[in-house]
């Protein structure tokens, strides 16, 4: 935990143009700086930086925020993460917060996990360049394979020498605990004695999010063995196969750049990927791809591109991994490399610019690239092609949400020639039987309701437009005084008269910010618009300063309402009065809909209940809507 006080002197300390200033170059516009959005490509500067207000905002894609959520944005921090970056780069001094025993033990057993981790990735980077072995064996392996001396740094490649420990030995003489050698894997202890588990391998260290060493791969060079080709570390407290891609951290932020995730299988194709200028790239490495994973990879996109081999093996996999990623609510396209292929022998074999070009024309949207391949099969064969049909059904399934899985039931009618009628039956009847999917496994598989759930979140906030409004005014006019049935007051002070106790927002972050003010004024205190720019919840910075720059013309807005005002006074009082009863009316609206769906089930009893409580809000609904339109003709 990170202090409370260390995080308001990080928030204190922090110049929003420094911040940014580290990674994009800014130019001063007026009495805000500009410079080129690192988030999306553009060539026209659309990048805002405003030192006033101690935030930036794109007007180009739209992302926007103070100090903090560039850094989480830019590299892909969690906040605490963000939090030491910035305590690091203004030299505050990071003290964390006092813990329990048990914490401690906890936080110190997993810290030396990391410890012993780091120790061995710099052993075995010693070993691969300075040791003889090392540069005759690893180093040598490294050429022929055609891997740059600029990848062997930057993804800290490494070798465990032959013999029995010599790496252990080392770790030992070092004062590293065997314990912690054993628990990371690196080293086994059998009858008292330890040795190295990864004896004449090349070693590829696996990275945290924010590149951490959690484990090793390890290769083995010589063939014709029994040993596996690839030795992984075992699973360990801090090391998790199914929540960990390789390569995560290398690849983050193009992944976010790009808005496309490439997924490979292998540790060589991530490597080769980067060294032939694709940068976007993870790899499942030693486990079948999970629900986890993919949720990782949905943290900076909702687009992945499978890149597998053209053998039967890979195609098994990225029908597995399609499906998966569907039912993950994300979009999937296919790359299907020639037999015997991996990513990373082709883009050797084809180079640079012909690697690039050959996976951005042959990327296959998921449905296309299913019925191609199972097309030529089934040709004349009507029971293969209704196996077909299921086949690709059954992926259109996984799609959680309606209306993409529609536009795909449209699509797969065309490729088919089957109704879509048939097709959203099968589904039904897919969904009801429970047999959703052959390709994924069912203890991965999301129960039903989850679904659901997400459907109709998504449908909920009709307000939302109208209860941005109301925030606005409040992170902009609060401090405003305006006459209001004939008594002088806070424009904050009217908004929470008027709506507190009424109505609930839907934004649970506009409801927060709702709240700050309401308990602010019970203090007899009005906030300013920075107590939430540089809110220590990410969210309610991002949103403010979403807010306050979004480029809205006040005027205008009258103007369509047929008010024109000659101060600002009187305008702003219409204007707060409009957005008032707007939200008011749109939350009646929406709880009139509620009570019409209650009818629809509703039993004898209660009927007449509900009618009349939808007779009471529809005439509510008319009141306001009459104070409304006096609002804007006056
Ligand atoms: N793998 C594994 N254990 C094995 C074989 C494979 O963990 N015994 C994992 C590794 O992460 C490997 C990936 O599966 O990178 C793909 O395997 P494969 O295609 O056999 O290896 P490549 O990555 O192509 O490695 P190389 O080109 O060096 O043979
Ligand atoms: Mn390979």
């Amino acid at each position: 935990m990170i202090p409370k006080e260390t995080i308001d002197s990080i928030y204190d300390s922090v110049r929003i143009e420094e911040v940014v200033g580290d990674f994009v170059t800014l130019k001063k516009r007026g009495v805000n700086l500009l410079g080129n959005c690192p988030f999306h490509d553009e060539k026209t500067p659309s990048f805002t930086v405003s030192p006033v207000k101690g935030i930036f905002k794109c007007f180009g894609c739209g992302k926007g925020g103070n100090s903090i959520n560039f850094v989480m944005e830019h590299e892909q921090y969690s906040y605490p993460e963000a939090l030491r970056y910035l305590a690091k780069k203004y030299n505050i001094e990071l003290i964390e917060e006092e813990q329990t025993p048990e914490q401690i033990e906890k936080a110190n057993a997993r810290e030396s996990l990391f410890v012993v981790n780091s120790y061995a990735r710099d052993y075995f980077k010693d070993s691969l360049h300075k040791s003889n072995e090392g540069k005759a064996i690893g180093l040598s392996y490294f050429k022929e394979r055609g891997v740059s001396s600029k990848m062997i740094d930057k993804f800290q490649l490494g070798y465990n020498p032959e013999g029995w420990d010599a790496f252990t030995k080392s770790a030992l003489d070092n004062s590293y605990k065997i314990e912690f050698l054993e628990k990371t894997g690196l080293s086994i202890v059998k009858d008292n004695r330890s040795f190295d588990r990864f004896r004449g391998r090349i070693m590829f260290p696996i990275h945290s999010m924010s590149g951490r060493v959690l484990g090793f791969g390890g290769r083995i060079l010589k063939k014709s063995e029994k040993a596996a080709k690839y030795l992984n570390s075992p699973e360990s407290n801090i090391y998790h196969k199914s929540k960990v891609l390789y390569g995560i951290y290398f690849s983050k932020s193009a992944i976010v750049k790009q808005d496309n995730c490439y997924l490979v299988e292998g540790y060589t194709d991530v490597i080769s990927m980067h060294q032939h200028g694709i940068e976007n790239v993870v790899a499942s490495s030693g486990t079948a791809l999970t629900s986890e994973q993919i949720k990782l990879i949905g943290r900076f996109t909702k687009n992945i591109t499978i890149l597998f081999d053209g053998d039967s093996a890979g195609i098994k996999a990225s029908f597995r991994g399609i499906d998966l990623i569907l039912s993950e609510g994300m979009n999937v396209k296919v790359v299907l490399f020639p037999e015997g292929e991996d990513p990373d022998s082709y883009a050797i074999t084809l180079g640079q610019e012909k690697i690039q070009s050959f996976i951005s024309d042959k990327a296959q949207d998921f449905l296309t690239f299913k019925t191609n391949l199972l097309k030529d099969e089934s040709k004349n064969d009507p029971i293969k092609k209704v196996k077909l049909i299921n086949e690709v059904v059954n992926s259109i399934a996984m799609i959680p949400d309606e209306i993409t899985r529609a536009v795909y039931i449209r699509e797969c009618s065309k490729l088919l020639y089957i109704g879509e009628t048939e097709i959203t039956n099968k589904i039904i009847d897919i969904k009801r039987s429970g047999r959703q999917n052959s390709n994924v496994p069912r203890a991965e598989k999301k129960p039903a309701q989850e679904n659901n759930v997400k459907t109709v979140k998504q449908n909920v906030s009709s307000s939302e437009h109208q209860e941005k409004d109301i925030i606005r005014f409040l992170l902009e006019y609060s401090h405003q005084m305006v006459e209001f049935d004939r008594n002088k007051m806070y424009v904050a002070q009217f908004i929470i008269s008027e709506l507190e106790n009424e109505i609930e927002f839907s934004n649970p972050n506009y409801q927060l910010i709702f709240d700050a003010y309401c308990h602010a004024l019970a203090e007899e205190e009005l906030l300013k618009q920075e107590f939430f720019t540089l809110h220590k919840n990410p969210n309610v910075s991002r949103l403010a300063a979403d807010i306050i720059s979004s480029p809205h013309s006040m005027s205008k807005r009258w103007k369509d309402h047929g008010i024109y005002t000659e101060t600002e006074d009187m305008q702003l009082k219409p204007a707060v009065e409009t957005a008032i009863y707007s939200l008011k009316i749109a939350k009646i609206g929406e709880l009139i809909h509620d009570k019409n769906e209650q009818l629809k089930i509703a039993t004898e009893d209660t009927e007449f209940e509900i009618l009349s409580e939808i007779n009471n809000l529809s005439k509510l609904k008319k009141e306001i809507s009459a104070k409304l339109g006096r609002t804007i003709l006056k």
